[in-house]
């Protein structure tokens, strides 16, 4: 992981969380997360036609809050403008291609933003790339930077109830159903059932901590 704005000045925010927790936040700077097939980076202007192209898809939009349908260049262009000034932490998700290369294939977010209740994953993977892991991968490096580097408490992520793809995504990364509710969707003008989730900072560490199992011989 780099962080280019590296100067040592302590720049955290205070947030409060739902149960009342207070944290210490540092907020997003350009930051740039590698894994082991992807990396994680802001996204710029020069990557809205290849985001265009793969967010225009309806199997994408009608599972996001509010995705613009249909998706054009512009809409890229104005996502990748304000990434690092809305409080809203974006990443491009992008594939590590054999030639050194790194193809778009989707987006990730922590919505940090004064006012929501607390930080909320979002994301999504072009439709050409699901059922990879890539989504889950670029999750699991998301929660622990907000755990081990940004001093979250407590995360949340929400799904529609007929989502099972992220559902299966929001398991693999340890959360907890806490509450159905009603989330409005752009793509259908109305509200939507949703299911949202949560995970605490001790339920990932204890997942984290997993020893491999050994067995003895008897
Ligand atoms: C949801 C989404 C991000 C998943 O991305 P992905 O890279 O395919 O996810 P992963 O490969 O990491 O994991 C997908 C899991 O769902 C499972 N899955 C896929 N389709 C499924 C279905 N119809 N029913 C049940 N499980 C399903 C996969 O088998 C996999 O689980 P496994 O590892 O236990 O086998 C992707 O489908 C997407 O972008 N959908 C549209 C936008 C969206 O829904 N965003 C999330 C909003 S909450």
């Amino acid at each position: 992981m780099s962080r280019p704005d590296d100067s040592g000045r302590d720049d955290r925010e205070s947030i409060v969380g739902e149960a009342g927790e207070r944290a210490l936040v540092r907020p997003f700077h350009g930051l740039v997360i590698e894994t082991r097939r992807l990396v994680l980076r802001a996204p710029t202007a020069i990557d809205a036609p290849a985001i265009a192209e793969i967010a225009d898809n309806p199997h994408i939009a009608q599972n996001l809050t509010s995705l613009p349908h249909p998706y054009r260049t512009d809409d890229a262009i104005a996502w990748a403008g304000d990434a690092t000034e809305d409080g809203e932490q974006k990443h491009l998700i992008c594939l590590k291609r054999a030639d050194g290369r790194h193809t778009p294939v989707g987006a990730i977010s922590l919505d940090h933003r004064r006012g929501a209740r607390l930080p909320t994953l979002g994301y999504w993977i072009g439709e050409a790339w699901w059922d990879r892991g890539f989504a889950t991968e670029a999750a699991h490096a998301v929660i622990d930077y907000a755990f081990l580097h940004q001093g979250h408490a407590r995360l949340s992520v929400s799904c529609r109830v007929t989502n099972n793809a992220s559902r299966r995504v929001i398991e693999k990364c340890g959360f907890q159903m806490v509450a159905q509710e009603l989330g409005h969707s752009t793509f259908f003008q109305a509200v939507v059932p949703v299911d949202r989730f949560q995970l605490d900072r001790r339920t990932w560490d204890s997942l984290r901590r997993w020893e491999p199992l050994r067995l003895a011989a008897v």
